[in-house]
């Protein structure tokens, strides 16, 4: 559903993301981890045509990401890691603009999401101004609002950043019910534990490159760490990246 080739952004010469090479199967939960700085939000915004390539090509459902974008969008819902709404509206208003947007009738469309926002406690705010919302509400909002499109694949930048345990659980569930029903979903995360419990498979990345790629096991397996959390293969993964890359032996080593 998502096939990424030999995909690069540089800013100013630096690269960014340096030829990236994945794909994701419909319905697959793929997870994106790297330290910070290591391309993770700027492959999203990639895929999601907000940035232009300066090499390789990418698609989503078939369309590409450069020639297609429009249509791309269409099929695409991208949770940014700093979500932005319509602060004088409240959220039934955003939500219905949200829906006009996609040519959907509101009230059906706001109807739609008003269990997920039960599940998030939120269905009391409805009517609220979105500039009394707090940071974990803003997220939990953008979700409800992304999901009135029907997205086929969903591109969750941090999604679980900043929310309550109670959200997150219904965050991984929901994101878990998607996937089941056949949404494909790429979500970043520094979360090691929502990547370990909720993904078929991860990426590692480290200076825009993915330095191992595979199911929480196989890379587990991969890294020595068997018996180990995703955690230790993260560590240590990106640990010898760095070691390998030059970086100074630690004093006493
Ligand atoms: N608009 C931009 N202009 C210049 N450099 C940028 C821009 N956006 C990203 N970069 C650089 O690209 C690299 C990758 O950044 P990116 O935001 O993709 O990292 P990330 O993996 O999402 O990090 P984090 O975990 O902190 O969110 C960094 O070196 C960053 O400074
Ligand atoms: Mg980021």
């Amino acid at each position: 559903m998502i096939r990424v080739e030999a995909l690069s952004k540089s800013f100013a010469g630096r690269p960014a993301v340096d030829a990236l090479q994945f794909e994701v199967a419909p319905g697959e939960i793929f997870g994106y981890l790297g330290p910070n700085g290591a391309g993770k939000t700027t492959t999203q915004r990639l895929l999601m045509g907000l940035l232009k390539p300066t090499g390789g090509r990418a698609s989503i459902g078939g369309l590409d990401i450069v020639e297609r974008s429009l249509d791309v969008r269409r099929i695409t819902g991208f949770m940014p890691d700093t979500p932005f709404l319509y602060e004088f509206m409240t959220a039934r208003q955003f939500l219905g603009f949200v829906a006009e947007v996609h040519e959907l009738s509101p009230r059906e469309a706001v109807g739609a999401v008003v269990p997920l926002l039960e599940r998030f406690e939120l269905a009391g705010r409805l009517d609220s101004r979105l500039s009394g919302y707090s940071w974990g509400m803003t997220k939990k909002l953008t979700l409800a609002a992304l999901l009135v499109a029907r997205p086929k694949v969903l591109l969750l930048d941090e999604p679980t950043t900043g929310m309550d345990p109670r959200s997150v659980r219904v965050m991984k569930d929901l994101i878990r019910d998607l996937a089941q029903s056949g949404c494909t979903v790429l979500l970043s995360t520094h979360t090691l534990s929502v990547a370990e419990e909720l993904c078929h498979r991860v990426a590692i990345l480290r200076q825009g490159r993915i330095i191992a790629v595979g199911s929480p096991t196989e890379l587990r397996t991969q890294a020595g760490a068997a018996g180990r959390d995703l955690e230790s293969v993260f560590l240590q993964l990106t640990a010898e990246e760095s070691s390998s890359a030059g970086a100074p032996v630690p004093a006493g080593a």
